[in-house]
């Protein structure tokens, strides 16, 4: 992996060592350089099967905090925050989607304990190259800035080694939790899409906030300064 000094790629090959499910697709990507990205104070790696007691007991705990700001979950599809297989599949799928290159989901660790994620989803190429950053983090560790950390370890990655052109943060209005967030990371807003996703089973209004390869480079090194782990 190229990219700046305060970036860095861990040896550690945490899927293959963990897969609990038997199925191909939940190999690693590229088992010489398998994903962990760093903050100053988080670790995104994509999660593994063996994530599922950790995730689980805190996407159970957070179903409220969660709910009304995430699309309806399907009553015909099993939960994977209750049944296993179902959470295997969830990594199977998000391996793949890493693997055709169209979605980067990452599980957001502080200290080594699982507490929320931030994704690169619906990544196009073409003449658009953008892709739309979601995240969430556990309630009780809101409130300190993780998920600013997390944005911007995700946009190095997107900007230095996917060499994405754009990325983009769909937010309700009402989500002022969430619109901090893109306060802290100074990211521009772009206008309201009406009716433009679905979340709890109503199609909401959202924000966009935009932030491109050259707004990276202008603010590149003052983003790393602040939210970037140092080279080890
Ligand atoms: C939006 C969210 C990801 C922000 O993550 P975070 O790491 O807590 O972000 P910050 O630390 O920058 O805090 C943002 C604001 O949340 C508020 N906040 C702080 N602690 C909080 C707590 N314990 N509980 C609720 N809100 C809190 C504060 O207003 C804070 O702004 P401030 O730092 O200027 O005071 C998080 O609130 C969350 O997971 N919410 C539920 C899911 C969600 O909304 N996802 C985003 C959809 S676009």
């Amino acid at each position: 992996m190229s990219g700046a000094a305060q970036y860095s790629a861990s040896a550690a090959n945490t899927a293959s060592t963990t897969v609990r499910s038997q199925h191909p697709a939940g190999a690693p990507v590229t088992p010489s350089a398998p994903m962990k990205l760093y903050g100053k104070r988080i670790m995104l790696r994509p999660l593994v099967p063996s994530d599922f007691v950790a995730w689980s007991e805190v996407r159970r705990r957070n179903g409220e905090w969660l709910l009304v700001w995430e699309p309806q979950r399907s009553e015909y599809i099993a939960d994977p925050a209750k049944d296993p297989q179902a959470f295997d599949r969830r990594c199977v799928a998000r391996d793949r989607e890493r693997q055709a290159g169209t979605a980067y989901t990452l599980g957001l660790f502080i200290d080594d304990i699982f507490a929320g994620e931030v994704n690169l989803n619906n990544v196009v190429r073409g003449a658009m190259q953008t892709g739309t950053v979601g995240y969430w983090i556990d309630r009780k560790h809101a409130g300190n800035g993780y998920i600013a950390e997390g944005v911007a370890v995700l946009a190095h990655f997107a900007f230095e080694e996917l060499k994405i052109h754009r990325i983009e943060v769909c937010i309700i209005p009402r989500n002022t939790n969430s619109k901090k967030v893109m306060e802290k990371l100074s990211f521009r807003l772009e206008g309201l899409s009406e009716r433009f996703l679905e979340i709890n089973g109503v199609w909401e209004d959202h924000l966009r906030y935009g932030f491109t390869i050259e707004e990276w480079h202008n603010r590149k090194s003052a983003m790393t300064q602040q939210w970037l782990a140092a080279k080890s």
